[in-house]
């Protein structure tokens, strides 16, 4: 069995257990085995493989068959430009998120200095994606779950940001030290927003491998409505809120920002066209 034997094999199987992304996940498997970039596979087309390399790749696609995330069989998932770690104890950062990421550095200029929180941290995708790209900026990254912020404090650890991302474990604003008050320069947050009604609904990948606690909310809104009411106890002045929304959610989340007296409503769209972040202010 050469390399482009194993790929044809392995992309069948997987088409046959419905997994949409069957040739690249076979390819990403492979290239994690072999150690070599996944481009590198195609110069390699006939390299043989050994019992070992089999052996070991096998186990990888077994666990992918059974609608395992790539990224938690890897360990890694790449967020704006960088790595990380992830297990089923965060979920998997999603390109959506990127927007997000996008329109908050919009807003904070490369100078940007305070303090800014991100509710419901997981990966620390978020808070640490703001201070790489914004030097100045200290991040507090709060979450509920304990086994997500040691996820989270870890990848602060390897790309180096620890010194200016903080990490709390806070049921929403419950435990963010009370100095905070007024203070914060924005709050963004990717909280959880899917009903559960709708798990049925979901992918394999995500519904039987993703924390639940990561995904699901009773009221699908209540998340926006409890930092909507908090914002005006938190942020400074003419201070920036941030959201991740699901699919037709920003309408009912921009008029809950209004209803709290938040300004300047924005709703911006993901790369398949679905309205995925609001935004709005503090009046100034
Ligand atoms: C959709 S995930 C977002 C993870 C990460 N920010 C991202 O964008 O990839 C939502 C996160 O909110 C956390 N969470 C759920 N309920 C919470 C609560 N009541 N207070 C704080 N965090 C909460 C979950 O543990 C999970 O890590």
């Amino acid at each position: 069995m050469n390399v482009a034997e194993l790929l044809k094999t392995t992309t069948a199987w997987f088409r046959d257990r419905g997994i949409e992304t069957a040739r690249l996940d076979a390819e990403l498997l492979l290239s994690e085995t072999l150690q070599l970039e996944r481009m590198q596979l195609y110069t390699s087309f006939d390299r043989p493989i050994d019992p070992a390399e089999l052996d070991a790749y096998r186990a990888l696609v077994r666990r992918r068959g059974k609608h395992e995330p790539v990224a938690y069989i890897l360990g890694e998932r790449e967020f704006y430009g960088r790595p990380f770690a992830v297990d089923p104890r965060v979920l998997i950062p999603r390109p959506d998120t990127e927007v997000l990421i996008d329109e908050v550095l919009a807003r904070l200029d490369a100078e940007a200095e305070g303090v800014v929180l991100d509710y419901g941290t997981g990966s620390g995708a978020i808070a640490i994606t703001l201070a790489a790209e914004r030097p100045a900026l200290k991040l507090l990254a709060v979450d509920v779950s304990p086994e997500a912020l040691i996820v989270a404090r870890a990848n602060a650890e390897s790309l180096e940001l620890a010194d200016r991302v903080g990490f709390v474990r806070s049921d929403g604003f419950a435990r963010v030290p009370e100095r905070f008050a007024g203070q914060l320069l924005a709050i963004v947050a990717n909280p959880p927003y899917v009903d559960p009604a709708d798990k049925p609904t979901l992918m394999a990948d995500v519904r039987d491998h993703e924390p639940g606690l990561a995904l699901f909310s009773e009221d699908p809104l209540a998340h926006y409505r409890r930092i909507a009411e908090a914002s005006a106890t938190w942020l400074a002045d003419g201070a920036l809120l941030a959201v991740e929304v699901g699919q037709g959610q920003a309408e009912d989340v921009a008029a809950l920002f209004e209803a709290a007296g938040l300004v300047e409503p924005a709703v911006r769209k993901d790369l398949a066209g679905i309205e995925r972040v609001v935004l709005a202010s503090r009046p100034a």
